[in-house]
């Protein structure tokens, strides 16, 4: 069963069948027009990360959206214009298929010359303990490292110490594994080169007022994105779709 958040093509809660919750949700997480919601996924567009004066990984996030159906959403043309000064369409569809979610999000260029842009599915898994869960399938990766502003290797499985901010650009697939909820989550993309892995660790978790100070324990964000490191240019007419999809299996 998928939900999402009231006027917005924001998931806030995903349980397959026979599984348990497969979001992270923070008890504390503002639930009203114009904040984003700590939680779920945050669709970032038409920017990933901060832009000066302008809200944090972009308006898309904050404002309402059209339903067009049961589980698929259309950000208005003209508050993207108003806001961006670009003319685009967004549509959000998400399909649920027993273990198996696919959340597919469209960006079309109605303008008379190209724009760029960056975004992401900021997806927030819930986990049973962010320090014996482990992440597959980034070994021998180059990534950005925020915390540090620096590059490195990922050597191995990625287990979590600390604040983790990174950017990997050459992930096809990463696989979760949480001993302590007995379940394995498969996560793949398209149209994505930026896998961005992100826990916030106690410190940032005790700043952050839409989170309670253990909420870093029990979640963590793997998100297919396009961040400025690989960007999307998209010409007039044409369209970009990026996609995530997500298996959930027990073990
Ligand atoms: C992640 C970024 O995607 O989102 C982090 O890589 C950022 O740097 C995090 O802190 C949360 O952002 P926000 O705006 O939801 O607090």
């Amino acid at each position: 069963m998928i939900s999402f958040a009231k006027h917005t093509a924001h998931l806030i809660s995903w349980i397959p069948e026979g599984h348990d919750e497969v979001m992270y949700l923070s008890t504390q997480a503002f639930m009203e027009a114009g904040k984003p919601i700590r939680g779920g996924v945050p669709i970032c567009w038409p920017w990933f990360g901060s832009l000066e004066n302008k809200p944090a990984h972009g308006f898309a996030r904050i404002n309402s959206w059209n339903t067009i159906s049961e589980n698929s959403f259309s950000l208005p043309e003209q508050l993207i214009q108003d806001e961006w000064g670009n003319k685009a369409s967004l549509v959000f569809t998400v399909t649920e298929d027993g273990n198996k979610l696919k959340m597919e999000l469209t960006t079309t260029n109605l303008d008379s010359s190209e724009f760029e842009f960056t975004q992401a599915l900021h997806t927030y898994f819930k986990v049973s303990d962010i320090n014996k869960v482990s992440i597959k399938g980034h070994d021998k990766q180059a990534y950005y490292d925020k915390v540090l502003d620096d590059n490195d290797i990922q050597k191995g499985t990625l287990i979590f110490n600390g604040e983790t901010d990174r950017i990997y650009t050459t992930t096809a697939s990463s696989l979760l594994i949480d001993p302590g909820l007995q379940r394995e989550i498969l996560i793949t993309k398209k149209g994505s080169n930026s896998t961005v892995i992100w826990n916030p660790g106690p410190e940032k978790s005790v700043e952050m007022k839409d989170m309670p100070d253990d909420g870093y324990l029990t979640m963590c964000c793997v998100e297919a994105a396009n961040t400025h490191l690989d960007p999307v240019t998209l010409q007039p007419g044409a369209s970009h779709t990026i996609v995530q999809e997500i298996t959930v299996s027990k073990f």
